[in-house]
């Protein structure tokens, strides 16, 4: 890539909110909030889609959409819901915080990775809520990553994903880490003032998937999904040690330090 252009696209790049970790040159990297791209060889993601039909839920800079495509899918399509507003918010949410989250509207990222790439992604807005099969057909291949987490209703969202998957499912999301010694499935409910809702350990994220028509496949993979350069190190200092006297406080320290423990399950249609 001539300089000039270079210079432009670094420009572009400090202009943009990044959650995805991209090289858009060499050593051009968007400085994402995470870096999904060592999670890829720790999951079942397929290393050959040759002439698969694929789908990518949520994708907002389209770091797995883009890997779909350079692992020879035949079509990818990527949905998202651009507009932060009208995302699972609790009816207790204050203006200012949906206003805060709002700056981080996901899009310019994509067309901007797009473009850089010159990929064919066909990226569309709609919401896994009003997937359906006349509208988009059925794919051979879906990933859902880090988004059940954001939902009211992640086993219906789930369902809705059934309906258009004809083949096998990839689904990597957030877990518990507390809940993880519960021989039983469980979760924590958040949906306080955030679009965080449902915090399952492991054995529940499995059971939402057999619950929504799926059968796993293999061992689910426990990982952490590790922060980008967006995310500060937590600060260690006396003080911020005080983090530790709660949960909360424990889970950030953990997901700013080592990533946000998620685990993957892979599965097929039943
Ligand atoms: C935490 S990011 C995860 C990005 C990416 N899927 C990944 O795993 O790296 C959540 C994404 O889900 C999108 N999202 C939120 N609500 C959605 C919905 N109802 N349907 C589809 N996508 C949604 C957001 O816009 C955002 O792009």
């Amino acid at each position: 890539m001539p300089v000039a252009d270079l210079d432009e696209l670094r420009k572009q790049v400090a202009e943009t909110w990044w959650y995805h970790t991209l090289e858009l040159a060499p050593g051009l990297e968007t400085p994402g909030w995470f870096d999904t791209r060592p999670v890829l060889d720790r999951i079942p993601f397929p290393a050959d889609l040759s002439g698969r039909r694929c789908l990518d839920i949520g994708t907002f800079d389209g770091f797995w959409a883009f890997t779909m495509e350079r692992r020879g899918a035949g079509e990818v399509m990527a949905i998202d819901v651009p507009d932060p507003r009208v995302w699972d918010w609790p009816a207790n949410s204050p203006p200012e915080a949906i206003e805060q989250i709002s700056s981080r509207r996901p899009g310019s990222g994509f067309a901007l990775a797009a473009a850089v790439f010159d990929s064919k992604v066909e990226r569309r807005e709609l919401s896994v809520y009003d997937l359906d099969p006349a509208q988009v057909g059925t794919f051979d291949f879906v990933y859902v990553g880090s988004l059940l987490l954001h939902l009211r209703d992640p086993v219906g969202a789930l369902m809705k994903v059934r309906k258009v998957c004809s083949g096998s499912l990839l689904l990597v999301d957030a877990v518990s880490l507390s809940l993880g010694l519960a021989a039983r499935p469980a979760a924590t409910l958040d949906g306080m003032g955030r679009p965080w809702w449902w915090k399952p350990n492991v054995e529940a994220l499995v059971r939402m998937v057999e619950a929504a028509g799926f059968s796993p496949t293999g061992k689910p993979v426990r990982l952490f999904m590790p922060p980008g350069k967006a995310q500060e190190k937590p600060d260690l200092s006396v003080g911020a040690l005080r983090l530790l006297r709660n949960r909360a406080g424990r889970d950030a320290l953990v997901s700013a330090w080592k990533g946000d423990p998620h685990a993957a399950v892979a599965a097929t249609v039943r």
